[in-house]
């Protein structure tokens, strides 16, 4: 054991990682391009973009020199009562390119606080209306972060049992938008105490890369807009190209009324996000009666240097060459997905934009804790790539800086997994 993870495992608690026991951390002491460097001088591939997003690889140069330049004007103010030029300009060019037409941006920190914000803003603001709605409309399966109200919105597992009796209920739609959900969407409408529906456009991450017809999320959001419940698109995962488009929500017919960032927005240097809204419901909150104050904000709430970068990652990621490496990935992974069918062990091969994830066939059902993850993480970490399944759902969601002969590298790890299924 190097001395770093023996000292980390001295005073060091990690998220998601069962104390006392799983494979010792991977002890990372640098990182270029798609590659994270080992001390013990290995060098793997970053196969899931530090935790979905780094979109741009490490050490990006355009990245470094945005932070740097910020740094050295104004590293860090309060937001309240305060205002910076990253700040607004971020908002002024999230406004520009996040489709549906948005006017205005609600900073925080991390994803699950921008889901927080997001459903707060939906219930004061029906407060706002003179109606006491509390109740939350989420889909089956759904993820959106670990604090109390981004869990309780999220499906009920493992990761929130302990906290069962303290989680607000949540209703439930599936993703398959059948007629009996049409019906209870329709019922939901009318109960009058619904204040929000809470989705992940296109594709749910954490719930196991499952793909959703953005017409079924149509059709529910058509009828709770009608009703003047607030629908909240997660874009957490999905922003900043990863599903194909810029963002998944351009695959909506229907506007979303408030749209979640985070992850892709920094591409993984800085933590930050934004909730994003429109000027109707912002007015909802112009009042000269103190109560009508959203009483939301974090100490680090749209830092100068994390809008400043997230201003350089934006650029790089609208500009010909992104859109084109996004292309090739997303064209090589459509290619694989043919090859992944031919695997007997292998069930529902499939992709979307730069994302590509399977389920294997396993008798370990112990769902995301199951040993079969942990293995084939193990597995993937001495073929020199870092992949981290979900339960038996194996997915690759490489950074846009992964070349050719880097792809190759890792279909090859999985294509050997997945022909060792047989
Ligand atoms: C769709 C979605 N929403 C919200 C979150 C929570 O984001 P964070 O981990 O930054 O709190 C995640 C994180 O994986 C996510 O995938």
């Amino acid at each position: 054991m190097s001395s770093l993870i023996a000292r980390d495992r001295a005073v060091v608690w990690h998220p998601y990682t069962q104390a006392g026991f799983g494979a010792e951390p991977l002890a990372v002491v640098g990182a270029q391009g798609s590659a994270l460097m080992l001390e013990d001088g290995r060098s793997i591939l970053d196969g899931i973009s530090s935790w979905w997003c780094c979109l741009h690889g490490h050490g990006h140069p355009a990245l470094i020199k945005a932070a740097h330049e910020q740094f050295q004007k104004l590293d860090h103010v309060l937001f309240a009562g305060v205002t910076h030029e990253p700040a607004v300009r971020l908002a002024e060019r999230l406004c520009e390119v996040v489709p549906h037409g948005f006017q205005r941006a609600f900073y925080t920190d991390n994803g699950s606080a921008a889901i927080e914000v997001a459903i707060k803003l939906a219930v004061q603001a029906w407060r706002h209306r003179g109606e006491k709605r509390v109740r939350v409309v989420a889909l089956e399966g759904g993820y959106h972060g670990d604090t109390f109200g981004a869990m309780a919105a999220g499906a009920r597992g493992v990761f929130s049992a302990p906290f069962e009796n303290m989680l607000f209920s949540v209703e439930r739609l599936s993703i398959e938008g059948s007629e009996a959900d049409i019906e209870r969407c329709e019922a939901l409408c009318t109960s009058g105490d619904v204040a929000c529906f809470v989705f992940e456009p296109l594709i749910q991450g954490a719930g196991g890369m499952r793909c959703i017809d953005p017409g079924v999320i149509d059709e529910y959001c058509r009828r709770f807009k009608a009703a003047g419940i607030v629908c909240i698109a997660d874009e957490v995962m999905t922003g900043f190209g990863r599903t194909g488009e810029l963002f998944a929500s351009s695959e909506l017919r229907v506007a979303p009324d408030l749209i979640c960032l985070s992850k892709g927005l920094t591409s993984g240097t800085l933590p930050l996000a934004v909730t994003l809204c429109r000027d109707d419901l912002y007015r909802e909150f112009i009042s000269a009666d103190h109560s009508k104050t959203f009483f939301h904000g974090h100490t680090y709430t749209a830092n100068p240097i994390a809008c400043a970068v997230a201003l350089a990652s934006l650029d790089l990621t609208i500009s010909d060459e992104c859109h084109a490496s996004r292309k090739r990935i997303g064209e090589a992974h459509a290619r694989f997905v043919d090859i992944l069918w031919e695997c007997h062990g292998v069930r529902d091969a499939r992709s979307l934009g730069t994302i590509l994830a399977f389920d294997v066939v396993t008798s370990d059902s112990g769902g995301y804790t199951n040993s079969f993850a942990q293995n084939v993480r193990d597995y993937f970490i001495d073929q020199g790539v870092l992949l981290r399944p979900l339960g038996n759902v194996v997915y690759f969601m490489p950074p846009y800086s992964f070349t050719d002969d880097e792809l190759t590298q890792a279909y090859t790890a999985i294509e050997e997994l997945c022909v060792g299924l047989n």
